[in-house]
């Protein structure tokens, strides 16, 4: 049986890579290795947590001491590394613990791996999950490829650019297996509502004001997160060694025309009246360092492995906004306590 680690796997993309590999890979063992921040719930896991190829282990990749000593009792085969601090709002004002966990954590990672595969790496690999943010920002036109050079802004994206090169030199320095890929935005269930999709949803259905930065003209290209899901899939077994692949839906939209969307979405399931919703709209201080446009091309991935989004937009929210309506225990679970401290701190100076 092949024995897996999945760090990050309580989070929104973890838990739903946990849950693809768990389900479709009988012959894997998959070990889920989360600290379990604010950002991570295993009520994301719930409906796999009893199988008998899981394994969810409590813990903080920073701990040195502790990785070392997991990954010297278990000879994994594999790593997809998804935990990290994720959010660049939070990044702005408490920066080091982006440091700490993005690249600290992620650094540890490696070397762990590189100390207990001890240069025999026949079959081994170390998946980074990274993020399009890498390459800074885009004007009007082009796209991001391979190719782009990395030019991050915010603390998060420069956390995350850091920890990519570090993968990167541990494959140059020691031929350490790794692969790589940079997503897009990604939407879906299970998504902690601190993030502009699942944040909206939630102040629409509470009659609450819908604050978009600035004048809401930044673009983002969004995908749905089980076709990451699948993409990570295809990259974990299909991808080559050494490189980077883009992830990404070729569905740019604008913040404003996608609240807009979401709002008209949801006065028709909240039986309110046409434009009703859109009220909430409200505009605040913009975000500092705000990339505007950010815009995949996943070309390679397609070519190469033959991978393709699978949901168009409106599809992909409309089941996005009834998971969140069915769940609505989830919702007031995970936004109880801290993070209502977090939400009020952020929001009340804008
Ligand atoms: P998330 O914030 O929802 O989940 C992160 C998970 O990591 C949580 O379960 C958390 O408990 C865990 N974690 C945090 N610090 C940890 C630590 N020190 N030790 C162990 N576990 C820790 O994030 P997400 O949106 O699911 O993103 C997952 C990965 O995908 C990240 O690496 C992120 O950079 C990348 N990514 C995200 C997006 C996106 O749109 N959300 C897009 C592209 C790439
Ligand atoms: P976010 O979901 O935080 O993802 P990222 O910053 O990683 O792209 O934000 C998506 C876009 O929405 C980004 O341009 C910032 C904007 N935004 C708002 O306008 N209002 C909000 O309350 C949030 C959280 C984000």
């Amino acid at each position: 049986m092949k024995k897996i680690l999945i760090t990050g796997g309580a989070g929104f993309i973890g838990s739903h890579v946990v849950r693809l590999f768990v389900n479709k890979y009988p012959g894997y063992h998959i070990y889920n290795l989360d600290a379990l921040t604010y950002a991570g719930n295993l009520e994301n896991l719930k409906d796999i947590e009893a199988k008998p190829n899981y394994t969810f282990i409590k813990g903080d990749i920073t701990d040195e001491a502790f990785i070392n000593s997991l990954f010297a009792e278990t000879n994994f085969d594999g790593v997809i590394h998804l935990a990290a601090e994720s959010h660049v709002d939070r990044s702005i004002h408490s920066p080091l613990d982006f440091v700490r966990t993005n690249v600290l954590g992620t650094v540890i990672l490696l070397n762990a791996a590189k100390n207990s595969w001890k240069g025999n790496y026949d079959g081994k690999i170390f998946y980074h999950v990274s993020t399009d943010e890498v390459y800074g920002t885009l004007g009007d036109e082009g796209f991001f490829t391979e190719e782009t050079a990395y030019d991050p802004h915010s603390p998060y994206s420069a956390s995350k650019a850091a920890s990519d090169h570090f993968v990167m030199a541990y494959y140059d320095t020691y031929g350490l297996p790794v692969k790589m890929s940079n997503c897009s935005n990604n939407y879906g269930s299970h998504h902690f509502p601190e993030k502009l999709i699942p944040l909206m949803i939630n102040n629409i259905k509470n009659n609450k004001p819908l604050p978009v930065y600035g004048k809401g003209e930044n673009v983002r290209d969004w995908l749905y997160v089980e076709d990451h899901a699948r993409a990570i899939d295809v990259i974990f077994h299909k991808g080559k060694i050494g490189e980077s692949y883009n992830v990404g839906g070729f569905n740019e939209w604008k913040n404003i025309d996608l609240v807009h969307l979401l709002c008209r979405i949801m006065d028709k399931k909240l039986g309110r009246a046409e434009g009703e919703s859109a009220k909430l709209i409200t505009y605040v201080t913009d975000r500092p360092g705000h990339d505007l446009r950010y815009a995949i091309d996943a070309t390679k991935l397609n070519k190469e492995l033959g991978w393709q989004p699978s949901l168009q937009f409106e599809e992909g929210l409309e089941k996005t906004v009834d998971w969140y309506l069915a769940n609505e225990e989830w919702v007031k679970h995970v936004t109880s306590g801290d993070y209502q401290h977090y939400y009020e701190s952020m929001y009340e100076r804008r």
